[in-house]
């Protein structure tokens, strides 16, 4: 009979990308995709823990798997990912959810498939963290699922060491993936017709630094950019301590990178960015987006931003919301600070109310709202380039480069996906209206 599996993943983009190897390795192994939970004979969670809301909700998501177990014995239930390496969690699995089957980390997603038939023949628990990071793997399967996109890591870990951060810890150090590597896996995706490929790190802008030869980020996106094809270069995440003026050279004038650029300042207060360990000024920072601005055409400039960090003043939160009315951020990602066991941070006197870090969320995320709803009025008449990805009864939906949805009216037979340039026309019930350009 046909075995199932259920893929639950928590977390950022990397995390979306690991649970493609996870399905690649179910895959090799027939097991068949179902996005019914209680038809599955394999259900993975690849958890995230980087605040304390996101690792509630793997406990009470896992915790409702008991009831799973008990009307099928066979279920196996794995555990995986951020939280899962984070110290003492393995532990907790095991007295806690005892009907977990498999636990393992971050350093051995690779291993799951010898996991997986180790249990099915020893019946026998498996609770596998490697503390360390170990050279990459490159010969991984993965069952790709994100449509026109594809995921590309170019480094793993992070070793910056931001003092509110669970990352470094759960992630190890940086490690750099072989530029030969990344180009042949890009080359082989822009084969198989993949539009975006997104290029993923913690801190992209320090790719190749482990390599000490001169290879760097600048040069990754010059290559990746002059391959053939019809395909666009987009990546996550920029430092600001490690963006450079190459960088955003190379932005600017390669017509295959993405203009998306997401650019985390985490607070507008020079005080907190100190007592974060970010390593970089409101005024570096500034400089920063002002370059962007004046080279890259069409930019679009999103950011992270942490409310509520420990000495936090009313003051400090009023430059931060100084600064992303001042930037006019297409994106902004609001956090409120949640305390992580073992960060530096986590033992800072003068914790924020959480009162008032909701008070601050509320009031950046409004301003937010009320910028975008500004840009995208200002969209209106502009030429742009999108991707046609869908047919609809009437014409067509594409997404901008931003990622923005666009609504296209039109008659016109296309093959799809392809990039086009089109016209924003207007806004209907907040979706932009847009015709086809010659
Ligand atoms: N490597 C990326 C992303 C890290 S996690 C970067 O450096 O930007 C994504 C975001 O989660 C961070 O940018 C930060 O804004 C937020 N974050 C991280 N730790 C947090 C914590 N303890 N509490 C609240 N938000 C946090
Ligand atoms: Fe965390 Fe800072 Fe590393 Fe980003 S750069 S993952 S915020 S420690
Ligand atoms: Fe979460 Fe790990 Fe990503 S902690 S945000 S899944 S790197």
């Amino acid at each position: 009979m046909q075995k199932h599996y259920y893929i639950k993943t928590y977390g950022c983009q990397m995390n979306v990308h690991e649970s493609e190897k996870l399905a690649g390795m179910l895959k090799s192994l027939n097991y068949e995709e179902t996005n019914d939970m209680a038809n599955a004979d394999v259900i993975v969670f690849n958890t995230c823990c980087i605040r304390d809301a996101a690792e509630q909700k793997v406990l009470g998501n896992i915790g409702a798997t008991k009831k799973l177990k008990k009307l099928n014995p066979n279920l196996i239930i794995a555990v995986c990912g951020c939280m899962a390496q984070e110290k003492g969690r393995a532990e907790l699995f095991k007295e806690k959810y005892p009907y977990v089957s498999i636990v393992f980390g971050t350093h051995n997603l690779h291993k799951f498939k010898e996991y997986l038939i180790e249990f099915q023949n020893k019946h026998q628990k498996i609770y596998n963290i490697w503390e360390n990071e170990k050279e990459i793997n490159e010969d991984v399967e993965m069952y790709r699922t994100s449509n026109n996109n594809a995921w590309v890591n170019i480094m793993y870990g992070c070793n910056n060491f931001c003092t509110y951060c669970i990352v470094p810890y759960v992630r190890g150090r940086e490690r750099s993936r072989l530029l030969d590597d990344i180009v042949s896996e890009v080359k082989q995706l822009i084969n198989d017709g993949y539009k975006y490929i997104t290029l993923l790190g913690q801190n992209v802008n320090s790719y190749g630094n482990d390599f000490k030869d001169g290879t760097n980020f600048a040069k990754l996106l010059t290559t990746l950019a002059h391959l053939d094809g019809d395909f666009r270069i987009k990546f996550m995440t920029s430092h600001p301590k490690d963006l450079t003026e190459e960088v955003i050279n190379v932005i600017a004038n390669e017509k295959k990178l993405s203009k998306v650029i997401h650019l985390p300042v985490q607070s507008g207060s020079n005080k907190i960015l100190k007592l974060m360990n970010r390593n970089y000024t409101v005024e570096h920072y500034k400089n920063l987006i002002k370059l962007i601005k004046s080279k890259v055409p069409n930019y679009f400039i999103s950011t992270d931003i942490i409310v509520g960090f420990p000495h936090e003043t009313e003051e400090d939160f009023m430059q931060t919301y100084k600064l992303v009315e001042d930037v006019n951020y297409g994106g902004v990602f609001a956090f409120m600070y949640s305390p992580r066991t073992g960060t530096v941070a986590e033992k800072m006197d003068e914790q924020v109310p959480q009162e008032i870090k909701n008070e601050r969320v509320n009031k950046l995320l409004a301003l937010s709202k009320k910028i975008i709803k500004e840009q995208n009025q200002q969209l209106v008449g502009k030429r742009m380039e999108a991707l046609i990805e869908e047919k609809t009864e009437d014409g067509y939906l594409a997404t901008l480069d931003c990622g923005k949805n666009v609504i296209i009216t039109t008659t016109e037979k296309i093959n799809l996906p392809t990039f086009k340039d089109v016209k924003i026309t207007g806004i209907n019930k907040n979706k932009l209206i847009a015709t086809l350009c010659n």
